[in-house]
């Protein structure tokens, strides 16, 4: 078998996903013969895709849901990203960096079917099962400060609620800093990390890493995570994780060349489920105080009130909060 019949049949199929086209259609639009098309069915089949062979040929069953580079790529509108999907890694933060230390360009974006260390802010792990969540981690080379890697972040956060919303139908919010949430739950996580050039204190690159709950775990969230945790859908949408995938990167790309400018920020204003509540402001080293958050700053620190009347614009690096 030519070692990209595979990749194409899929492609193919996908794009005709729930349509019957013969075996010689097929082997003529890769040019291979009909018996390498049959060699590249079942290979696809022991990956977990969902193809039915019959005398009228092959087809993709609608409800193939298995994430792969040609179902997202069937969905994205933008160019300039490199898209590629492991069954199961680590964390695609973690591999991907070792990805930009080798030189990977700019808009290489690796998704896994499943991570088994995935990693969360402040030394946390997130939760990462097959098939309910989308995990994925995306290279940028920008040229940015230091100071101004909060942008990124935050500007997925919007690209991340417009799409989640659009899909589920969920009125979706972001909870200072970047945290999604559907309703009352959080469904997404987002954990930015960055190699600092010291000597002209800007980005050598940063990795964006998104983890997206699109379904419940289908043995529940572990028991620490049950009272925050939820999921963007409750039911199956017709190849919903490519399309949130898609949507989050095409929501997310159209931003990036302007993250200097914030045109994000408004978005992330509004969608802002923290802005005028009474939080809990949480430092490692002190007890929580208790405040009402005012304002997100333009240098994105959250501006708070005290009950004693005094005023801190909080950064994320010092500080979290929990929303009373
Ligand atoms: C958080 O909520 O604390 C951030 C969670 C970020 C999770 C994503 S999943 C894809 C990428 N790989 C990781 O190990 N973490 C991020």
């Amino acid at each position: 078998m030519k070692g990209n019949t595979r990749e194409l049949l899929l492609k193919i199929l996908e794009e005709k996903k729930g349509e019957w086209i013969s075996g010689s259609a097929l082997a003529r639009e890769i040019g291979v013969s009909r018996n390498a098309v049959w060699k590249a069915a079942r290979a696809l089949e022991e990956d977990g895709h969902k193809i039915e062979s019959q005398r009228q040929g092959y087809r993709l069953e609608p409800e193939s849901s298995i994430l792969s580079r040609q179902s997202i790529e069937k969905f994205l509108k933008t160019g300039g990203l490199y898209v590629e999907v492991q069954e199961e890694v680590t964390s695609t933060n973690t591999v991907l960096k070792q990805l930009a230390e080798q030189g990977a360009p700019e808009g290489t974006v690796l998704f896994a079917r499943k991570q088994t260390a995935g990693r969360g802010r402040r030394g946390r792990n997130f939760f990462s099962p097959e098939e309910t969540g989308l995990y994925f981690s995306i290279l940028l080379r920008p040229k940015l400060r230091a100071e101004d890697a909060l942008l990124i972040t935050t500007c997925a956060a919007v690209a991340v609620a417009q799409t989640l919303e659009r899909i589920s139908g969920m009125l979706c919010g972001i909870k200072w800093v970047n945290d999604v949430f559907c309703g009352e739950k959080k469904v997404c996580g987002i954990l930015t990390e960055a190699s600092l050039n010291l000597e002209s204190a800007e980005l050598n690159y940063a990795i964006l890493g998104i983890g997206i709950n699109v379904f419940p775990p289908k043995e529940g969230f572990p028991e620490e995570l049950s009272a925050i945790a939820g999921s963007a859908l409750q039911t199956p949408v017709e190849d919903c994780k490519s399309r949130i995938a898609a949507g989050v990167l095409d929501a997310f790309w159209e931003e990036y060349p302007h993250l200097v400018e914030k045109r994000f920020l408004t978005e992330y204003r509004r969608r802002s489920i923290v802005t005028g509540k009474t939080v809990d402001v949480l430092r490692a080293d002190a007890a929580p105080r208790r405040a009402e958050a005012l304002a997100i700053q333009d240098d994105l620190r959250l501006l708070v009130r005290y009950e004693d009347g005094t005023e801190e614009a909080v950064g994320t690096g010092e500080v979290s909060v929990r929303v009373e």
